[in-house]
């Protein structure tokens, strides 16, 4: 079944390129108005009007650096005030930073925790009353296959993204019945903008997907009967994050760390 988005709202985060343009595009394709967020206004303006153009839905852009904790009640005040009731939430925007802790940036380490775990739970726990409500929507939390095992060099973000995992997977049970529903998506190495933000292709482990074939990974979750809690984009990837949740940890750490160019 294909699950049409007419008639409702899906609030974006990170919709300013890679992942959340993607999926911009393909939920405007199927009837949503859509809320973009992230730092980057010119981009998003860019692909609103693109958006707006092939598919005449409603788009709205808001600025929010994520980092800040103000601007999680920001974007909920933003939607409140538009008189919008969100009916589809994407916590997209996320990034990661490479090389051993002791090396660090403490400012970019702190942020990554803010962004990719305190941002995507405020505005869960911010929407979820209204996703609830509303049923056959979606919320879909990007996680990584970074969340099936440590990941020494990037110790932060994998542990990031398990997080995610763990914390979707559990709401995708809290919300059973609802009409809501919940994945975390988990995809491998994907040709965006993150690994310029990394700084570096060491931490790429396995081929590039694209971000249509991952965001179609998510759309055939939402789409089947059961939405599993947990998806993995790409068959390499699934076969990677199978061995991640097995291997014990005497194995998995130094293999990791050594897929990770260390
Ligand atoms: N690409 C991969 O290989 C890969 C693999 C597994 C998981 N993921 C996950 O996929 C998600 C999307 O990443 P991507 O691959 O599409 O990378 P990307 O092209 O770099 O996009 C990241 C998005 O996050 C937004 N973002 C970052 N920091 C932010 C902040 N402080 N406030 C608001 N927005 C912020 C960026 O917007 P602004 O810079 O405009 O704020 C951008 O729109 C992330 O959660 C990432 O961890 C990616």
């Amino acid at each position: 079944m294909t699950l049409s988005f007419s008639s409702s709202t899906a609030l974006i985060t990170g919709a300013s390129s890679g992942l959340g343009a993607e999926f911009a595009r393909v939920l405007a394709g199927r009837g949503a108005d859509l809320v973009l967020v992230a730092r980057r206004r010119e981009r998003m303006d860019a692909l609103a009007d693109a958006v707006r153009r092939a598919h005449g839905v409603h788009v709205r852009v808001h600025t929010a650096d994520l980092s800040d904790p103000s601007s999680w009640d920001g974007v909920k005040a933003y939607t409140d005030a538009e008189g919008l009731s969100i009916s589809t939430l994407i916590n997209n925007a996320g990034f990661a930073t490479y090389g051993p802790l002791v090396e660090a940036r403490a400012r970019r380490t702190d942020d990554q925790v803010q962004v990719n775990v305190a941002a995507l739970t405020a505005l869960t726990r911010l929407y979820l009353p209204d996703l609830v409500a509303r049923g056959g929507g979606a919320l879909v939390n990007v996680a990584s296959t970074a969340a099936f095992q440590p990941v020494p060099s990037m110790a932060v973000y994998g542990a990031t993204k398990a997080y995610v995992k763990s914390f979707t997977a559990a709401l995708a049970w809290e919300t059973r019945g609802s009409g809501l529903r919940v994945t975390a998506l988990c995809p491998g190495a994907t040709k965006t903008e993150f690994f310029d933000v990394v700084g570096t292709e060491d931490a790429k482990v396995g081929n590039y997907e694209t971000p249509e074939q991952v965001v179609a990974t998510a759309m055939r979750a939402l789409d089947s009967r059961r939405t599993p809690p947990v998806v993995v984009s790409g068959a390499n990837n699934r076969l990677g994050a199978f061995v991640g949740r097995l291997a014990p940890l005497r194995l998995s750490l130094p293999l990791t760390a050594s897929l990770m160019g260390r």
